[in-house]
């Protein structure tokens, strides 16, 4: 079962940038694109397992929106969590986010019901736009 969960308010994170979030076991990066565009991935880099992305560079390598480590720069689609120098060993984790009423939510798979738990519905949205 998947649930959507409170993250946090839009205000919380920087017009075209990224703000981390705990939730549970899971440590979130959010980026957004204008605040129009939402993106969320696993906030730790798969190259030296450290929790850094979510103060990430973001930017586009053609049409794919990135996140670029600020560790050692290797860059992932803020879509797919592709590597995009293709190590497929470091793939992201992708989160399914929305913004309801002000409010990013993030969709979670077999979470437990917690009190931020504010619907618990199937998760349909892959990114919010
Ligand atoms: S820790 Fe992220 S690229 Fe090295």
């Amino acid at each position: 079962m998947s649930q959507w969960i409170k993250a946090c308010g839009i205000d919380d994170i920087q017009p075209n940038a990224g703000g981390c979030v705990k939730i549970g076991e899971h440590q979130i990066a959010i980026f957004n694109e204008n605040r129009e565009t939402w993106y969320a991935v696993q906030n730790m880099c798969p190259h030296k397992q450290q929790f850094v992305l979510s103060r990430g560079l973001i930017g586009k390598q053609g049409d794919i929106p990135k996140v670029a480590c600020p560790l050692h720069k290797n860059t992932f689609s803020l879509q797919t969590g592709e590597h995009l120098g293709g190590n497929c060993a470091y793939h992201l984790r992708t989160y399914p986010i929305r913004v309801v009423d002000q409010e990013i939510q993030i969709c979670l798979q077999d979470e437990s019901p917690s009190s931020s738990a504010t619907q618990t519905t199937q998760c349909e949205t892959q990114h919010a736009q």
